[in-house]
């Protein structure tokens, strides 16, 4: 039972919900999920809030765009991020929607105690200035045309009467909460680009909207709505019981005053200012009764970017991977793992599908995998199946057994320096493979004069195992779990005590499980294929494009043209007009080569007539690049442009599907075509 005294209260920034998440935004979350299950093991009782952020008009767009409602949209979307969250093994306790009622009334609360306690905090007059609609940024306070800060695109002329909150007023008093808590912005070197802006003079800022629907409505002003930073902040309160007035029930007031103010809001770098600046704000205007300890956040921690392509990972970029594939491939503690241990916590770190299969290999299969499943294995062949007689660490594995290290992994959590605890703790992996490989136990095993030593050295190694089993479980949840039960230990990982590891807890006589793999080992090209094929269905989602055909690696075999015959694709008629939208054309191969460690593609350019297409097709089974070029094939051109193994592919070959493995057979012609004429 955790101690009531040692709460902890972590949040993620709540995610715009106009999009599906990636990689990087799942970043977030995962950092998050390491922390919360860290501090639980410490003996905290944590809540941990993430949630979705709804309003605003670039919502309000993408659902017109869809044809569907805002409060449609956000419906869909926001399952799509608890769907992944559940996935990926995040252990949140709150989640918080911004079009909720509870969070409506909070919103609505909050600035109405301002009003009251704080009455020159708020007033109104004209804005005229530029505003991302993306980042909900107020871009600049003129109407000369300027680009977003944050995601480069043009911002939006906005002319109206809003409300604004004195920001202004609030300078001296945020550099003095600078002042005072010097760790309130994590990196240090955040703190001192948030402390230049504070001081390079603060502007007040409009906090309401005339022109948008949908948003919460100012209250007793239902004219405006609420400006969407404003309101997605104060779900870090809502989504923890904060109400404030007759409606809270106590049940959430209770929450509230046990988690309130929150010890750490992790967000990446680029809204820092927000955190760091308005909500502080935005607190001291909401409670100047209180002291400071009562409402202002511990920590602001800011962590950088994956970058993917030498650049943000972000939808508008286009250059983003999807986590749902990568843990459908090659499992949850996978993609954690790699995150963890190859970004170094606080910058900017690349993501490559590449090595994350090689760490995986590396660390994980042949890792601790490996550890663990000969450890298992010989335990079980050669003590029947029960932990031997505990030993004491032998001098190279005393750093394992020993409190010092284990602080020492924990001061690494402590300090949010992941990659760090994972060095350190993959390096006993490393010695304890290292000894059993020395001390050879399968060798020792066939001489019975060598019983104890024999297990001496597997006891050492099952101990290892268990030591740092505890120690990478904020990490790496499923495999941690599943070497706990092959130790014949009772109970979850995660109610282990990160606090007391001590040498000697592995009980002899304790029966194990039965050994099974945890990591097992990735076939390069193979796990990158399966990695894009699933990509690219979640890019062009079956249905949503033309029937695909064999001759497309990515195609959904249900979706093949000539083997699709009462699958529900083509079951449902069209009419001519969605027919129309396909637009087909006759091509020449003019060259054709094999892509290296892909075993089914082609990389082609196809003259269609007024320009050359670069097209990969799935076809290098059944056809040799040679027998390729100057070939007559019928393209799709209007396809949407996607990738695999890194090149684009700007098109797809309509090919038979034949026999039961779909041996594509492309469609050509019997008499002459030019290219680039229409197929109809
Ligand atoms: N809705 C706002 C936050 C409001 S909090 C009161 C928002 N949402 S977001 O969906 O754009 O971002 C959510 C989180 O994902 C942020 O922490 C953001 O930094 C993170 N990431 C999105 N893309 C990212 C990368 N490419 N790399 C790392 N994290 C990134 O901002």
């Amino acid at each position: 039972m955790a101690n009531p005294e040692k709460k902890y209260y972590l949040t993620t920034p709540i995610y715009y919900a106009n999009s599906r998440p990636h990689v990087g935004s799942a970043y977030t979350t995962i950092v998050c999920d390491v922390i919360a299950r860290y501090k639980r093991m410490c003996g905290f009782e944590v809540a941990y809030l993430t949630g979705t952020d709804e309003h605003g008009v670039n919502i309000e767009r993408a659902a017109e765009k869809l044809g569907i409602s805002p409060a449609d949209l956000v419906d869909r979307n926001q399952q799509i991020f608890r769907d992944l969250w559940k996935l990926l093994g995040i252990s949140y306790t709150d989640f918080v929607r911004t079009t909720e009622p509870r969070h409506a009334v909070a919103v609505q609360n909050l600035v109405r105690r301002t009003q009251r306690v704080s009455p020159d905090a708020i007033f109104k007059r004209k804005y005229e200035g530029r505003y991302c609609i993306y980042d909900n940024l107020y871009v600049s306070d003129t109407p000369e045309p300027a680009d977003c800060q944050i995601c480069g695109r043009p911002a939006e002329l906005i002319s109206e009467e809003n409300y604004f909150f004195r920001l202004s007023a609030y300078q001296e008093k945020l550099l003095q909460l600078y002042k005072d808590q010097p760790d309130f912005v994590q990196p240090d070197f955040r703190l001192n680009e948030v402390k230049s802006f504070v001081e390079s003079g603060l502007k007040d800022l409009s906090i309401s909207r005339k022109t948008i629907k949908w948003g919460i409505p100012w209250p007793g002003d239902p004219e405006h709505v609420f400006y969407v930073w404003y309101d997605a902040l104060t779900s870090y309160m809502s989504g923890i019981g904060f109400v404030d007035g007759e409606t809270a029930s106590k049940k959430d007031s209770e929450r509230f005053k046990k988690f309130w103010p929150a010890d750490v809001h992790m967000i990446g770098k680029e809204i820092i200012r927000f955190h760091a600046v308005y909500w502080p704000a935005f607190l001291m205007a909401a409670f100047p009764d209180k002291p400071m300890s009562e409402y202002m956040p511990g920590r602001i921690q800011a962590h950088g970017w994956l970058l993917f392509e030498q650049e943000k990972m972000s939808k508008s970029k286009g250059n983003v991977a999807y986590a749902e594939p990568i843990v459908k491939a090659l499992g949850n503690d996978a993609l954690r793992y790699y995150l963890l241990r190859e970004v170094v916590f606080g910058q900017d770190g690349n993501f490559s599908k590449d090595a994350l299969i090689t760490r995986y290999n590396a660390d994980l299969a042949n890792g601790l995998g490996n550890l663990s499943n000969r450890t298992l294995t010989m335990i079980e062949n050669y003590c029947g199946g029960v932990v031997p007689a505990q030993t004491a660490a032998p001098s190279n594995l005393r750093g394992i057994a020993s409190t010092t290290f284990h602080t020492k992994i924990r001061n690494s959590y402590d300090k949010f320096e992941f990659s760090d605890a994972l060095t350190l703790l993959w390096g006993s992996v490393a010695i304890a493979d290292k000894y059993l490989a020395e001390q050879k136990p399968w060798t020792l095993a066939k001489d019975p004069a060598q019983k104890a030593r024999l297990e001496q050295v597997l006891y050492v190694a099952a101990e290892s195992l268990r030591i740092v089993s505890v120690l990478a479980h904020p990490v790496i949840p499923d495999a941690t779990q599943k070497i706990w039960e092959q130790l014949g230990q009772a109970g979850k990982i995660e109610n282990a005590s990160i606090n007391d590891l001590q040498w000697g807890g592995l009980k002899p006589g304790t029966r194990i499980g039965k050994p099974e793999g945890v990591f097992p080992r990735a076939d390069k090209n193979e796990i990158l294929e399966r990695i894009e094929t699933m990509e690219n269905e979640i890019r062009n989602p079956a249905g949503a494009q033309p029937a695909a055909t064999s001759a497309d690696p990515a195609a959904p075999a249900a979706a093949t043209a000539a083997g699709a015959a009462g699958s529900p694709a083509v079951a449902a008629k069209i009419v001519i007009e969605d027919f129309a939208k396909v637009e087909l054309r006759v091509g020449v191969v003019k060259s054709a080569e094999r892509i290296p460690g892909a075993d089914k593609l082609l990389k082609l350019l196809v003259d269609i007539g007024d320009e050359v297409r670069q097209v990969l097709a799935g076809i290098a089974l059944s056809y040799a690049p040679e027998d390729l070029v100057s070939r007559k094939v019928v393209i799709v051109a209007n396809l949407a442009p996607r990738k695999m193994r890194g090149l684009e592919s700007n098109g797809m070959l309509l090919a038979a599907s034949v026999g039961p493995d779909g041996k594509p057979v492309l469609c050509t012609f019997a008499e002459d075509v030019p290219a680039g004429a229409k197929v109809k």
